[in-house]
């Protein structure tokens, strides 16, 4: 029986690992991680993450060829193939902070499996990482590797947080980047069997080591270069009366372009996005491509612009201020289906009207007030007032909200601001709201007080 370890029990490790589990009963995969209340939570009937589908499929194969642990020296050292999906964030301290990935968790896994192996192994890099880390741990592996054979593969995640689960059982392709020796292609196959249980050959793309790393950085760059484009779009149809949402739907039907991520919103979050391409303008300053590393660059600050552009608009179509005005903000997490709040736009757009002191009540139903409380406690801005914050009842949810009860029991001119163009804004109209849309043709009153950016 193959054995799999996967270190890292978190978005990326659990539900991974979880469908190589349902897809593969012959194989045993154990998932482990040092933080034991995230273990008991991956054992218990509340797991660490939300994701549609996720219990279904642990609870159908946990205890039977899914297990979750934090003994990570036992199941590193029992494992053929283990897979490395610890944390990746961006360095806060040191050479390259502000930019550069954080690879001590890696380190410490590497030399941890270095420390503890008894037999050949299989070591794939699930974390999304710098290219050449590959070569930097197999340094930190052969170093002492009392005559162990590592192979080092890189199998970056593509799946998207919210349909996870989806994503995992169809995914558009697995790519597998190895070293061009024999060993090295032999690794390949026995990772290609694993996934060639459910996902079709012709979608199983190998690769050298490099081009594997590397495309990881490149798609996500792709993706969120794509919602800039769109978001720096959405400005000038404000200006210009067009409307963005008949702008992408024109501008998809092209087979070039396609009509995927194409919708303008208050800008992307996430814990991915702009921590990759962080790294990669890094990577490009390292060697010597400033003119591509400010290209990449410039997908950031422009998701900077449209999160300020977005508070600026609310606070000056409210006469200049939002001082003491009561603002309800529904949905916290980075998009929906998720609990994940990390990089969420909502950080910076709360912090940015509590920033001109308004009282900002938060609702969300898949993230809790601690959490809220926590994001939003990291001192950009002084707080003079005491947070509001909805329950998050589950109940609530599912009930529509009444948009007529709510503007009866608005202050006149009521507003509503959509950051992600999902209301139907011409009936809130009727009913007497002011309505902001990203990229729509503006109402009269915000033609009249024009945003700052
Ligand atoms: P996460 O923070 O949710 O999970 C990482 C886990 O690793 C944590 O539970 C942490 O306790 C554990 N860990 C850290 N060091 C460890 C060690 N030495 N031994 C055992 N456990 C250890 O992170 P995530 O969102 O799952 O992301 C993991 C990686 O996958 C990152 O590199 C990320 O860029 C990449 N990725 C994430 C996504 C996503 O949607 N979240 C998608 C694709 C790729
Ligand atoms: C992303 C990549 O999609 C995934 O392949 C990679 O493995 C991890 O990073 P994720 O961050 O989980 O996944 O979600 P994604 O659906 O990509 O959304 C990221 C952000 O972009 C969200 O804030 C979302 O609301 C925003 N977005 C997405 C837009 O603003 N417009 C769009 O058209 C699409």
């Amino acid at each position: 029986m193959v054995k799999i370890c996967c270190i890292g029990a978190g978005y990326v490790g659990g539900p991974t690992m979880a469908v190589i589990a349902i897809k593969c009963p012959a194989i045993e995969v154990v998932v482990v991680d040092i933080s034991k209340p995230r273990i008991d939570a991956w054992n218990s009937d509340t797991l660490p993450i939300y994701e549609p589908g996720l219990d279904d499929v642990v609870k159908a194969c946990r205890g039977k060829n899914l297990f979750f642990s934090t003994d990570v020296e036992k199941h590193v050292a029992e494992a053929d193939i283990i897979f490395v999906s610890v944390n990746t964030p961006t360095k806060t301290r040191g050479l390259g902070a502000g930019k550069a990935a954080d690879l001590t968790y890696w380190e410490s896994a590497a030399r941890m499996i270095a420390d503890v192996s008894k037999s050949d192994k299989i070591v794939v890099e699930k974390s999304t990482v710098p290219v050449k880390t590959a070569e930097a741990i197999e340094k930190i592996l052969t170093h002492n590797s009392k005559g162990i054979n590592y192979q080092i593969l890189s199998n970056p995640e593509f799946l998207a947080e919210g349909t996870a689960i989806e994503d995992l059982f169809k995914p558009d392709r697995v790519l597998i980047g190895g070293r061009e020796t024999p060993g090295g292609q032999k690794a390949v196959q026995a990772l290609k069997e694993v996934y060639a249980h459910w996902v079709p050959e012709e979608n199983i793309i190998t690769t050298n080591l490099w081009s594997a790393e590397l495309s990881k950085l490149a798609a996500n760059a792709f993706l969120a270069q794509r919602i800039s484009s769109v978001n720096a779009m959405s400005a000038l149809c404000e200006a210009t009366g067009a409307n963005v949402s008949e702008v992408s739907y024109a501008i998809g039907k092209d087979s070039r372009i396609g009509p995927k991520f194409l919708n303008a919103s208050v800008g992307f979050g996430g814990s991915c996005f702009q921590k990759d391409i962080l790294n990669l303008v890094y990577i490009c300053e390292c060697n010597g491509l400033p003119e591509v590393a400010n290209y990449w660059k410039q997908v950031i600050k422009i998701n900077d612009y449209q999160k300020s552009r977005f508070v600026n608009r609310v606070v000056s179509s409210m006469f200049n201020t939002v001082s003491g005005k009561k603002i309800a903000v529904l949905g916290f997490a980075f998009k929906k289906d998720t609990g994940d709040t990390r990089e969420t736009p909502a950080i910076d757009v709360c912090k940015g009207l509590v920033g001109d002191k308004a009282q900002v009540s938060i609702y969300d139903p898949q993230v809790t007030e601690d959490q809220i409380q926590r994001d939003l406690a990291m001192n950009k801005f002084d707080w003079d007032h005491p947070m509001h914050l909805q329950p998050t009842s589950p109940t609530a949810v599912k009930q529509k909200l009444d948009y007529q009860k709510i503007f009866d029991n608005m202050q006149k001119p009521a507003f509503v601001f959509d950051g992600r163009n999902v209301v139907d804004a011409e009936k809130l109209r009727e009913i007497g709201f002011i309505v902001y849309s990203i990229g729509k043709p503006l109402d009269g009153w915000l033609k009249d007080m024009p945003a700052v950016a």
